[in-house]
């Protein structure tokens, strides 16, 4: 299943997405993970030292490779520079799996060892200033995009996406790349606006959208929540001496955690696994082939200098059934 975090900085998306990620990882639980944040932290909340952090391949410089990886003998697209981040899976596509190793993973992956087993990190690489304006930042998680767009995931299989709540994501279509979007948001104002506007992106494309309370501290706090999202309130979590070690450097074994985010955290799994349940994969390829199309329409066209619709191919749908060409 494919997961989301996301919320205002600073809000605790990272903390979470790492958090939430250790704990599957404990499990045994196969896991790729995708730092898509704009300030990439995913790796040092996952364990990774300032140098090994700031040496994880950047996703966004190796674009070339994943798409020319992806798009395989697809002969509706016809080269790297005619792939936008929208562009759809299709017969001859080269899809990804989370448990295999494939040229992607190879260039762009790194195994993180947690406590429990190993998990694979990709990461878009550093915002530029520039990546902050329109086509560059698409670029970044873009590779992210194609990514999930070729991704087939099983229920037994995670995949956790630390990303921003921005309007990138919502004029791409990849907010709805999700089985399911947990919105972090801290009891205050601004962490609920932040709710409120994914809310009205989200409501007309069926995204499962729920929301995980964060340094919530006492009854103020969640009746705050409470009152301003109501039923979309799954949990919170309240601040954490096992997250503020970590973050001194000294991360204690992961079975320390406290009880009651333990608790936040495995019940955060079980709505991911139901989830998974109600997937309709006809409705997913309909929203990636819907995304693509304004896209390709808005900018992509232009850009490129061919007709990307005919890139669609029609009777194609992602899913397990699915076997990717050699
Ligand atoms: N539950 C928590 N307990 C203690 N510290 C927390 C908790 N959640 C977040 N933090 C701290 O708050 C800061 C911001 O969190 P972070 O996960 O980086 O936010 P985001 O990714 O949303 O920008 C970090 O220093 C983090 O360690
Ligand atoms: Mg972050």
């Amino acid at each position: 299943m494919k997961i989301a975090f996301v919320g205002k900085g600073g809000s605790g998306k990272t903390t979470l997405s790492s958090l939430f990620i250790r704990s599957l990882a404990a499990t045994g639980a196969p896991v790729l993970a995708f730092d898509a944040d704009i300030n990439q932290h995913l790796g040092t909340a996952l364990g990774l030292d300032d140098a090994e952090a700031a040496a994880l391949p950047a996703m966004g410089d190796r674009l070339p490779l994943i798409k020319d990886h992806l798009r395989g003998s697809n002969p509706r697209i016809a080269s790297a520079e005619t792939m936008i981040k929208t562009t759809p899976p299709g017969e001859g596509s080269r899809l990804l799996r989370v448990r295999e190793s494939n040229p992607v993973y190879d260039a762009c992956a790194k195994t993180v060892e947690l406590d429990g087993g190993a998990v694979r990190l990709m990461v878009t690489g550093r915002f530029s200033d520039a990546d902050l304006g329109v086509a560059c930042y698409h670029s970044k998680t873009g590779a992210v995009e194609l990514c999930l767009n070729h991704l087939v995931d099983g229920p037994d299989e995670y995949v956790v996406v630390d990303m921003t709540a921005g309007s990138d994501s919502f004029a791409s279509g990849l907010f709805t790349r999700f089985d399911i979007t947990f919105l972090v948001a801290e009891p205050t104002r601004r962490g609920v606006s932040v709710y409120r506007q994914y809310k009205d992106y989200a409501r007309d494309f069926g995204v499962e959208l729920r929301v995980v309370g964060n340094k919530v501290q006492g009854h103020d706090d969640l009746d705050f929540l409470r009152a301003e999202v109501g039923d979309d309130l799954l949990v919170t979590v309240g601040h954490s001496d096992w997250v503020r070690a970590m973050e001194k450097g000294r991360p204690p074994r992961f079975d320390l955690l406290e009880d009651a985010n333990r608790h936040a955290l495995d019940l955060m799994r079980t709505v991911v696994d139901s989830a998974y349940e109600q997937r309709d994969m006809e409705r997913y390829m309909r929203q990636m082939v819907h995304f693509h199309v304004k896209n390709a329409e808005s900018w992509g066209n232009e850009r490129t200098g061919v007709d990307l619709a005919a890139q669609v191919d029609p009777g194609f749908v992602l899913g397990e059934s699915v076997t990717a060409p050699a």
